[in-house]
């Protein structure tokens, strides 16, 4: 018998302001044709005046909430991953947790960028696997728009503001790849590549600061570490290629994903793809696309899922869940 992370609702919120790819012309030497070719992104979304992660990500809670039927008060821990919180403290997940009407138990924020969910829902399966809690909400929430140099081409129209978010509740299995839950996890870093995306302000620098990345070198990072890490968790996991029902990665270029899949050796019909819509939402886009996956009828009970993510750091990792 071995304890598991098992899933037990997802949900998530989008602000309702779209931006279209036509939209940068009016201001940028850009076009929706390069945007599109080279990122797959046709629209993103992003929030209103006023309205912070905490609030993206609150309503992303309660769709979550909504889906496993249960309260606020069934939860022992809240974990919000986002790099772009409402305050400098309290925490994000704090303020979730107030809006959200749980009094008990504990939250708290994880910053691992982009890589952010992958980190928290690896730190929520600790504590299930542990025995410290027996059901956490984690959430990925961003409002990167607040953070764009809007002058910048080449990052401004990359990025989209959204919230996800996912319940995992401890479930006895039988400790093999056939058990529903998380099966294995593979986080890296290397803070050596800080100068390849980063945000050139923050609380000790006295600045908010905007995104800046060399793209073109987080690029040829992303597809060589995002398929050695995937590959690692899978066989962390003892689950082949085959057996993989769905790869839901973090979106932030097709090509990306594309590139990815293809050195798995998985088929694009198995990949979630919700980059056209969202644009790089960081740590919101896997439970964004866990999220729509399933409303669209993809990801079902028993289904192999396999999550991966990289980001500034530089930070990335997988996680391989039978859902
Ligand atoms: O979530 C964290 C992880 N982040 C990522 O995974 C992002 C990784 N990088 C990428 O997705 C891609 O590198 C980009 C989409 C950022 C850029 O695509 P690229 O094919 O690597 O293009 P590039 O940076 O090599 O730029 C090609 C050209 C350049 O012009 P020159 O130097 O060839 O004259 C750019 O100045 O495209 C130009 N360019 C643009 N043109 C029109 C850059 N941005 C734009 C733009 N519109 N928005």
């Amino acid at each position: 018998m071995s304890i598991r992370a098992k899933v037990a609702g997802i949900g998530h919120y989008l602000p309702q302001r779209v931006v279209p790819n036509a939209e940068f012309e009016k201001t940028l030497d850009t076009s929706d044709e390069w945007i599109r070719s080279r990122s797959g992104i046709e629209r993103r979304h992003f929030a209103a005046e006023g309205e912070t992660t905490s609030m993206l990500a609150a309503s992303a809670a309660e769709a979550a909430l909504k889906d496993a039927g249960l309260d606020a008060s069934d939860l022992d821990a809240l974990i919000v991953a986002t790099s772009t919180p409402d305050l400098t403290f309290p925490s994000a997940a704090t303020m979730v947790q107030a809006r959200i009407g749980m009094t008990g138990g504990f939250a708290f924020d994880v910053q691992a960028v982009c890589a952010g969910f992958v980190y928290a829902l690896s730190t929520a399966n600790a504590m299930i696997v542990s025995g410290q809690a027996k059901r956490v909400m984690v959430i990925g929430a961003e409002t990167f728009s607040r953070i764009m140099d809007w002058t910048d081409r080449s990052t401004c129209v990359l990025f989209g503001d959204g919230a996800g978010a996912l319940i995992v509740e401890a479930s006895e299995g039988a400790g093999t790849a056939a058990d529903r839950g998380i099966l294995s996890v593979d986080l890296h870093s290397d803070g050596q590549f800080r100068d390849l995306l980063y945000v050139d302000g923050g609380v000790s620098t006295q600045s908010t600061g905007h995104l800046r990345m060399e793209g073109k070198e987080v690029f040829r990072h992303a597809v060589e570490k995002l398929a050695q890490t995937a590959t690692a968790a899978m066989d962390k996991a003892g689950i082949s290629s085959e057996e993989v029902d769905w790869v839901v990665p973090h979106q932030a270029n097709i090509r990306i994903i594309n590139g990815t899949a293809r050195k798995l050796g998985l088929p694009m019909e198995r990949v979630v793809v919700t980059v056209q819509d969202h644009g790089n939402t960081s740590a919101a886009s896997i439970p964004l696309a866990l999220s729509v996956g399933k409303a669209e009828g993809k990801i079902k009970q028993g289904d192999v899922v396999v999550t991966e993510a990289i980001g500034g750091g530089l930070a990335w990792g997988a996680v391989v869940l039978r859902w």
